[in-house]
């Protein structure tokens, strides 16, 4: 394989969408084009109106898209996958690969059908050499199956190469990570065609990402260490937040622990901050999918411990839920309660897997009447997720309202539920006019701070009473008689 000049993308979601386009911005002289078989993603990506909200996402793509002075266009959206099939050299496959929902591994295999659907259309449209690249996340040995398929359907005298490219960037910094990689990891057959292969990949990364930081190994490996990588990061966000439980119950703070532990460098500080649980469409689905591939390679103990991590997580949502129900006495009917956030985390309108949809369809249960409030998801995705739940659409429209301000949101509640971090100038929670909202809400007013972002004693001094994760809870403290906790000066300077 020469130099790469056409690159096709199938995919234009989360992953596809930002990672073409960092691609196009390094590569002035690579032809991009992203396709999709959604009309109306491929549209939004032709316009100023995204179909993802990433920070820093529209002027990278606007830069690589439309051109700019000397710049010419160089990344192009279409849902015309055979033709962008056809020309390019190297093609990544970053279609879905959600949780299979029937059949055998229903709700912890993944969904290949995509994928497989992706490599199939490549086999039949292309007439010359393809590199195909795996970005979407899939089981161990994927490659391996779709050289099988390649080889029975595709034009003879074609060759292809399959290579496991896994994306490791985060949602929400998107952009940063696709810019500054921590690493681009790339493996391939170690046969000459196979190497040749990645290294045609790797000059493509090589212009912007050091060369130190690309590596290579065998596919296998390369495949499982994607799944690996969002096995540990949630297993530590399941580990801290067993550990919250155990702080509520015994009046240890999380954050101090967290903050101890994060010193000794072998632990390190990332992904130690408990909250009411983690969300996001690659944690779970990931981590059930690596249980299951374990179930199936009869290897039940490795599938036991990583699905404890999930249903760590669950316990965690639950936990948080009952708590909300016996701090408002046992009894939400008709309660208006404010639910602040319904993204599975700041810096997204992305609410796949959100802690906020079990969180409501839980209160709804109850009867209590919410009013959702979230800065970038839009209305229509809220409805879309709620008539997915146990619920249904009919009782969720009678019990929720969704408001477009954070202050409408609490006027009149019984209790403020704090779901997603949003931390900006404008429309973070942490940093709104907790005093306002005071004067609007009913009392007792209590405060659920599922993401530990609010300033616990300031609120508790505006007479809100604040249970945040892994810290004892002011109402707790009142039954037993002691003073609250927090040392203020520890918090000072930090937003309310
Ligand atoms: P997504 O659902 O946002 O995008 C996938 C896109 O593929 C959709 O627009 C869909 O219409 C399109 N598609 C499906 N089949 C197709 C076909 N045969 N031809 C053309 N287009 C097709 O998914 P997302 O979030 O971008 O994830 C993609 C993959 O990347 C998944 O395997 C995921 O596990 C992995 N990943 C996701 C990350 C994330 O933060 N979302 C991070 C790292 C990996």
């Amino acid at each position: 394989h020469g130099k790469v000049t056409k690159v096709c993308c199938i995919g234009a979601g989360y992953v596809g969408g930002p990672t073409s386009a960092v691609m196009a911005n390094k590569n002035p002289d690579l032809q991009v084009t992203v396709v999709d078989l959604s009309i109306k993603r491929i549209e939004a990506w032709k316009s100023d109106q995204l179909p993802i909200y990433e920070p820093g996402l529209l002027d990278a793509v606007k830069l690589a898209r439309d051109g700019d002075g000397g710049r010419k266009p160089n990344l192009f959206f279409s849902t015309d996958v055979d033709t962008a099939v056809r020309e390019a050299e190297l093609i990544l496959v970053s279609v879905n690969t959600p949780t299979k929902i029937t059949g055998t591994g229903a709700g912890r295999a993944s969904e290949l059908s995509y994928f497989e659907s992706a490599v199939r259309t490549i086999a039949e449209v292309a007439t010359t050499d393809k590199i195909i690249v795996e970005k979407s996340t899939v089981p161990c040995r994927t490659a391996e199956n779709m050289r099988e398929i390649l080889s029975a359907i595709g034009h003879p005298g074609v060759n292809f190469e399959i290579l496991s490219n896994p994306e490791f960037l985060a949602e929400g910094t998107a952009i940063p990570d696709l810019m500054e990689p921590d690493r681009i990891l790339i493996g391939s057959l170690n046969t000459a065609a196979g190497l040749s292969a990645a290294a045609a990949l790797a000059d493509v990364y090589a212009a912007w990402v050091p060369r130190e930081n690309i590596i290579t190994m065998n596919t296998f490996s390369s495949e499982l260490a994607k799944l690996a990588a969002n096995a540990l990061l949630a297993q530590r966000i399941s580990s801290i937040n067993a550990l919250s439980a155990v702080c509520e119950a015994t009046g240890a703070d999380i954050e101090e622990v967290s903050y101890a532990v994060g010193l000794d460098t072998r632990i390190g500080r990332k992904m130690l901050k408990a909250s009411v649980g983690f969300g996001g469409s690659c944690f779970k689905k990931d981590v059930l999918s690596l249980a299951y591939i374990s179930e199936t390679l009869h290897l039940p103990e490795v599938a036991a411990y990583w699905r404890s991590v999930v249903d760590i997580n669950e316990y965690q949502k639950d936990r948080f839920t009952k708590r909300i129900i016996q701090c408002l006495f046992n009894s939400l009917k008709n309660k208006k309660i404010a639910i602040l956030g319904f993204a599975y985390k700041k810096d997204t309108g992305d609410t796949r897997e959100s802690a906020a949809i079990t969180v409501v369809e839980s209160l709804v249960a109850e009867d209590a009447k919410l009013s959702i409030y979230d800065p970038r998801v839009e209305e229509e995705q809220v409805w879309s997720d709620l008539k997915q739940t146990h619920i249904g659409l009919p009782k969720m429209k009678e019990n929720v309202t969704l408001c477009s301000s954070v202050y409408d949101a609490c006027a009149d509640s019984h209790a403020v539920i704090i779901l997603t971090e949003w931390d900006d100038t404008s429309s973070g929670m942490p940093r709104m006019d907790w005093a306002h909202v005071a004067s609007v809400m009913r009392r007792p007013m209590f405060v659920f701070d599922g993401r530990n972002v609010v300033d616990k004693s300031k609120l508790e001094d505006l007479g809100f009473r604040v249970e945040c994760i892994g810290k004892p809870g002011s109402a707790s403290f009142r039954e037993r008689g002691s003073v609250p906790s927090g040392r203020k000066s520890s918090q000072e300077g930090s937003p309310v």
